[in-house]
């Protein structure tokens, strides 16, 4: 059965298209075969029948981190390695990436997301999309559209001014589904403008079919249809999970009495049909390596389940994401590398140095396959006799998707067992973080503090006098206390850095390999100063009045200090960048600059070009491009950095989309607050259909 025959297919059987079968497939009708969708993000999420137990598959870094390497490449190889997980497993589509941008650092799912900031997630979600659909597994990109708060995320009604969900809210997915091409979106739970997002035909059809041009199947988030037929009249082809068959009464009821067309039927079984022909071209399920050997729950995989995932070499991609993604953000007098090779005694603390915070809670939670101690790891470079470890402060047993709260421990003996050890030894490393409570779909935090134990290690530690290191598990912005922050000799962020993340902490640290990650979004000096603090989370309604300004342009426009600025990272090297020159053709602007190596160790830079349009678009400043580069000491490399002008367009009411005519400030450096070059480039008016 083809999609252009589906219409001869009895309405019962169209319509059950329409609707899950169950909670992971679609309906298997008219000889279209089922396809079976999995979550998640970073990583297979496909479960065994027991309630949160999964079949074991590679947990790469989070979003957030993988935005933090700058690197599309890097993010493609990660979506076909995910690809080919999701083939041995036998899944047709992959429900990832999630690019909703942050709009606030306290949004509980921030871990799954890339950016603040559109161009960033743009990039690298287009190249995560390419890269699994590349193997012939869908990609699904969600939520659409702005489901930027977790809070009341099922009810809340977005209110924002047009122009600022065009050009922000909805402008990575714009960009993804016109030069990636996704065979599937997801829809989001929240309402904008007062219509959830399930029945929004602004949203689903005049938007992103009409004016985008998508071209694949647009499927709800879980239960988050309200309405079947008005969700069919929107836009929406499959309604997920399934309802046991009284979505599918309702929509041929519908029909029956003409509320529904078999026409609105046809057109979004159509788009089912081809999602699953897209898919499974072949016309019937496949086999699967994996599952054919037999799933124990909560077992591991054996060899040849583990080799037909490919998990060997997936673990080690996942190690090279997590180095390339890891955020040096403070490195006084060269604290840091330590010397594998010294005599200096090393504490480590810290339960999050034996069993590391990898990922967040939620849909987005996988099972890893292998996971590397950062202790062990920290051991088998540096020798063991050198490293003791004290646990430090109260953790909870994390089972990296289900951390427990603490049990009763003793806090006070914790902290003075660490300080004992920190007395005999010559540097502190300290593993630190955001628990799991803290980073999980469905809440929001209310604070940006790490944990109070965590700080009390922290500042007794610092006074101690010793070169201090803190290695921070985040996957978005918290605030460092000044009781330890400017005592400390170096802060390394490891985000959510998946399986792997202890083994690329030990080789950053012990500098086996050169920090290259740059911060994805702005981490603040205090939660006072965050966007939309007055309001966020939102209750009934979330009013974006704070507009344009999100991320670093809240924060310049504002004038206001940051801890460390987006675009931020530091290397065991230094760059310089020279010879700017800029030039604008039909549908480009064309920035290279020549950045040198002026350290004496190999490293990699991230060129980030910020453009500033005329007074008159009245629009701030922003990220327009950026190129990560690898130069060896001494070397200078040309980078070039290609803005297409489509995406420096304003929308407005009456005009559409139009670029401002006139100079436009060039900025090129090593964040949004290091300038290096300025120049400017004079742009002709313009207007664009979509
Ligand atoms: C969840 C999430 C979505 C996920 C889906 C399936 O509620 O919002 O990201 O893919 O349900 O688990």
């Amino acid at each position: 059965m083809q999609a252009e025959t589906i219409h001869q297919l009895p309405l019962a059987e169209k319509a059950s298209l329409l609707s899950g079968d169950g909670p992971w497939h679609t309906h298997a009708v008219g000889g279209l075969p089922a396809a079976e969708v999995s979550d998640g993000p970073h990583g297979l999420r496909t479960e065994t029948g027991v309630d949160m137990v999964w079949i074991p598959s590679t947990c790469f870094p989070t979003g957030s981190a993988l935005a933090s390497t700058w690197d599309p490449s890097l993010a493609g190889r990660v979506a076909q390695a995910i690809g080919e997980e999701a083939r041995a497993l036998g899944v047709q589509c992959v429900l990832g990436l999630g690019v909703n941008l942050k709009r606030s650092p306290l949004c509980g799912r921030n871990f799954e997301y890339l950016s603040e900031d559109p161009t960033l997630a743009a990039v690298m979600g287009g190249a995560w999309v390419e890269g699994i659909q590349s193997t012939g597994v869908s990609a699904c990109l969600k939520h659409f559209a702005a489901n930027n708060q977790e809070t009341e995320r099922r009810e809340i009604s977005v209110e924002a001014d047009e122009a600022v969900l065009r050009e922000l809210y909805l402008e990575a997915f714009r960009r993804i589904v016109q030069r990636a091409r996704p065979w599937a979106v997801m829809c989001s739970y929240n309402r904008i403008g007062g219509v959830h997002a399930s029945q929004n035909r602004w949203l689903l059809t005049e938007v992103l079919r009409d004016e985008w041009g998508f071209d694949g199947m647009v499927m709800s988030d879980w239960d988050a249809v309200h309405d079947p037929v008005a969700a069919v009249k929107a836009g929406l082809d499959l309604e997920m999970p399934g309802t046991d068959g009284r979505s599918v009464a309702a929509l041929v009821a519908a029909v029956e009495q003409g509320a529904l067309s078999e026409d609105e039927v046809d057109a979004a079984a159509a788009r089912v049909a081809t999602f699953v022909t897209r898919t499974l071209p072949d016309g019937r399920r496949p086999a699967s390596p994996v599952r054919e050997r037999g799933i124990t729950p909560g077992a591991p995989l054996d060899p040849e389940q583990l080799s037909a995932l490919g998990a060997v070499a997936h673990h080690e991609l996942a190690r090279e994401v997590a180095t390339a993604a890891a955020v040096l953000l403070r490195n006084e007098g060269g604290t840091l590398p330590l010397d594998p090779g010294g005599a200096e005694r090393i504490a480590v603390f810290g339960g999050y140095a034996v069993t590391p915070r990898i990922q967040g809670g939620g849909s987005a939670g996988v099972g890893p396959t292998m996971v590397d101690s950062p202790l062990e790891a920290i051991r088998r470079v540096a020798g063991a006799g050198r490293v003791s470890w004290a646990q430090g402060y109260p953790t909870g047993s994390t089972d990296y998707y289900q951390e427990q709260e603490p049990e009763e421990q003793d806090a006070e003996a914790l902290l003075a067992e660490a300080l004992a050890e920190a007395r005999e030894a010559d540097v502190l490393v300290v593993f630190a973080g955001l628990p799991l409570v803290d980073e999980q779909e469905a809440f929001d935090r209310d604070r940006l503090d790490l944990p109070a134990a965590q700080t009390r290690l922290l500042a007794d530690l610092a006074r101690l006098g010793k070169p201090l290191v803190v290695v921070l598990a985040a996957g978005s912005a918290a605030v460092l206390d000044p009781s330890w922050h400017e005592k400390s000799g170096a802060v390394l962020l490891t985000h959510l850095g998946g399986q792997a993340v202890g083994s690329a902490a030990a080789d950053l640290l012990f500098g086996l390999a050169n920090p290259s990650g740059r911060l994805s979004e702005t981490w603040p000096v205090r939660l006072a100063d965050t966007p939309g603090i007055d309001t966020f989370p939102d209750h009934g309604v979330a009013r974006y009045r704070e507009g344009h300004l999100i991320g670093y342009r809240w924060y310049d426009e504002r004038g206001l200090d940051v801890a460390y600025p987006f675009g931020y990272g530091l290397s065991y090297t230094s760059f310089s960048q020279d010879s700017l020159s800029v030039a604008a053709g039909d549908d480009f602007v064309e920035v290279e600059v020549a950045v040198t190596n002026t350290g004496d160790r190999a490293g990699a830079e991230v060129v980030q070009v910020y453009l500033t349009p005329p007074v008159v678009a009245a629009r701030p400043r922003r990220l327009a491009g950026f190129a990560k580069v690898h130069v060896e000491p001494g070397e200078s490399r040309a980078v070039r950095v290609e803005i297409p002008v489509r995406d420096l367009a304003s929308w407005s009411p009456g005009a559409g989309w139009e670029l401002a005519a006139g100079d436009w400030a060039v900025e090129v450096g090593a964040s949004s607050r290091d300038t290096r070059l300025a120049g400017t480039i004079n742009l002709p008016r313009r207007t664009f259909e979509a």
